[in-house]
This record gives C-alpha cells, structure tokens and sequence, in this order.
C-alpha cells in the first residue's frame, strides 16, 4: 500500500468510473484481447480470486489460475523464485495470494511481469483497501461529506485482519481521519500503524467497548475473527462473537446513517456471527456494493498497470443481452 499517494488514488478512482458501463455489461471491450493472467491463489478466496478473474475477463483477457497450494508445485518444494520466473514466463500480469507474510514481495522480485498482491497472510490486502476506500468515499459522498475528516470504527480482530491493516495505510493520506479501534487487546491494531497514523497528525483511540466505539461514527468497518492466522483454532474460539453488530446495536447505538461495511467473508456461524444477518435490509449495509465495486477498482488496475486506460473504449460496443443493472 506504500506505494500509493494520494494522486495515484485518484488515478485509480477515476479509472474505476470510466469501467462503469464495463462492470454493468452495457459495453464490452476486448482491450486486453490476447492477454493472459495468471491469478494465482494459494490460499482460500471467493470474491478477490473470482473478481480479479471478472475483472481481467470483463477486458476481453484470458485467465489461468491456481486456486490452492496442493495444486502447484509449491507442494513439492518449489521456491518463489522458481515459481515465479516460470509464470511469468505465461503470464501478463499476475496475482498472487498466499499464507506467508512477505511471500508476494518476494515472488514480485523473481517475476517478470507485474504482480499484485491479492493478500500476504496477515500482512496487506492492497486491492481490498482500494475498493474499500472507493466504496467510503462514494457512501459519504451521498451522506454530504468526504473523506478528510471522516470518523471511521475498525472493530474485530486489527491484529490479524490485513485488510484493515492496508485500509489503514491508505486513510493515514488524507486529512484529520478519527479512527476508533475497538478489538480485545490481544487483538489490538499493531503500534506500527498506530505510530504512521498518529504521526499524520490524525486522533486514534483503542476501545474494547463496542458501544461507545460505534456511537459516533460514519462508518463501522467490521471484521471476522481471522482464525487461520492463529497459533491454535482454540486460541481463536474465545474471540469469536465478542462484538456482535445487528440491528438492535445498530438502532440503539448509531448515528441515522451509519454506513456498515465488512471486506467479507463474514462469519455467520452462531457462535461468532461478528454481523447479523438481520441487517441485511438495512440500507446502510454497503457489504454487496463493496464486493461490486471490486471488480471496478480491479478492472482500473489492470488498465494502469497495462497502460490502455485511455485505450478501453477504441474496441468496445454494445451488448445485445439482458443484464441486471449493478451501479
Ligand atoms: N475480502 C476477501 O479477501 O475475500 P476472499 O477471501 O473471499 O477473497
């Protein structure tokens, strides 16, 4: 996420607009005719493996993936160097997820083509922080505000939680941002970006209290107990469910309004269940118009890093089928 300023944010926002009628399948282009991606996971995913896969597709690109490690020749000893010398050999532009901090670096440095990361264990979710933060920007745009003075609640596990961890890189760019972090200490947001973000001059304050966290809020950013990080799934038990958000809490504790997001997967089974399924009418609730808003900023990333943003509408056209409206 370091790689990113504030110019570059809006580079990639703009081009998540011009994908609009891309992503809605009003137009289709075939800009990246020829094109392979390698999208290669090696570790679960549904919405980041299968929208980079849209995304590159919604192109007019090819797609060749890996979507477990017992399925590539990582299981056999094969080092990141080796693996990604021989992908990039097949491939345009690669995305790579995996367990191992660090370990999309290291792949990106052997790689001959551009790699994104897709998330590096409880490292960063960069793409994840880049829809999120279009998706904030977009709700508190129709809610009269802007980011630069936004009161944001990240809740759940900040420790392990990369997609917090990359969001809260991002934010720390703009300006006067109130982050209350509301998780069990031993969960708590790591001093490295509380230190970055103090240091930009914006308020943080750690709560255990959801509450009081959430009560003064535009936007409660909630997170799943992120079990396959810890050292044992016993360990993990005695967080899930601590904070629960559902519509009593939400009536009773929010501000009208409140937006309500979460990077997904939630965990809905009973004994966590970190958000209820009974906010799912609540208009508020932006989780969906997150997930659709990631094949937009994965659709602008493909265009930069490929340099054909301004080069999408030269072979695009109309579609004849029926499709439901998305944006
Ligand atoms: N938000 C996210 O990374 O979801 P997946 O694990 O399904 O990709």
């Amino acid at each position: 996420m370091s790689q990113f300023d504030r110019h570059a944010i809006d580079q990639v926002f703009a081009a998540a607009d011009s994908m609009v009628p891309f992503a809605n399948r009003q137009r289709v282009t075939r800009v990246l005719e020829g094109a392979i991606l390698g999208n290669m996971f090696f570790e679960p995913s549904t919405r980041t493996r299968v929208s980079f896969g849209c995304a590159w597709n919604l192109l007019g690109g090819e797609v060749r993936e890996t979507a477990e490690i017992k399925t590539s020749a990582i299981a056999k000893g094969e080092s990141f160097y080796d693996t990604a010398r021989v992908l990039s050999g097949y491939s345009d532009v690669i995305v790579m997820r995996h367990q191992i901090e660090g370990s999309v670096e290291e792949f990106a440095s052997a790689s001959r083509v551009p790699v994104i990361n897709g998330g590096d264990g409880s490292n960063e979710h960069p793409s994840q922080a880049l829809l999120d933060l279009y998706t904030i920007r977009k709700e508190v745009s129709d809610r009269g505000k802007g980011v630069d003075n936004l009161r944001i609640a990240l809740i759940g596990d900040l420790r392990y939680g990369r997609a917090v961890h990359s969001l809260c890189k991002l934010l720390t760019l703009y300006d006067n941002v109130h982050f209350t972090l509301v998780s069990p200490p031993e969960l708590s947001l790591g001093d490295e970006y509380i230190e970055e973000m103090r240091g930009a001059g914006h308020e943080v304050v750690e709560s255990s209290d959801l509450q009081a966290g959430i009560s003064h809020a535009d936007i409660l950013y909630v997170t799943r107990t992120q079990e396959e990080r810890f050292p044992t799934q016993e360990e993990a038990e005695r967080y899930k469910g601590l904070f629960r958000l559902n519509q009593s809490v939400y009536t009773e504790y929010c501000e009208p309004n409140t937006v309500i997001m979460h990077p997904l997967p939630r965990d809905s089974r009973g004994n966590a269940n970190e958000l209820d399924n009974d906010l799912n009418e609540n208009p508020n609730l932006a989780i969906f118009r997150q997930t659709d808003n990631g094949v937009l900023i994965r659709m602008a990333l493909f265009s930069l890093i490929l340099d054909v943003a301004d080069k999408v509408e030269d072979t695009a056209r109309d579609v004849s089928w029926y499709t439901a409206k998305r944006f």
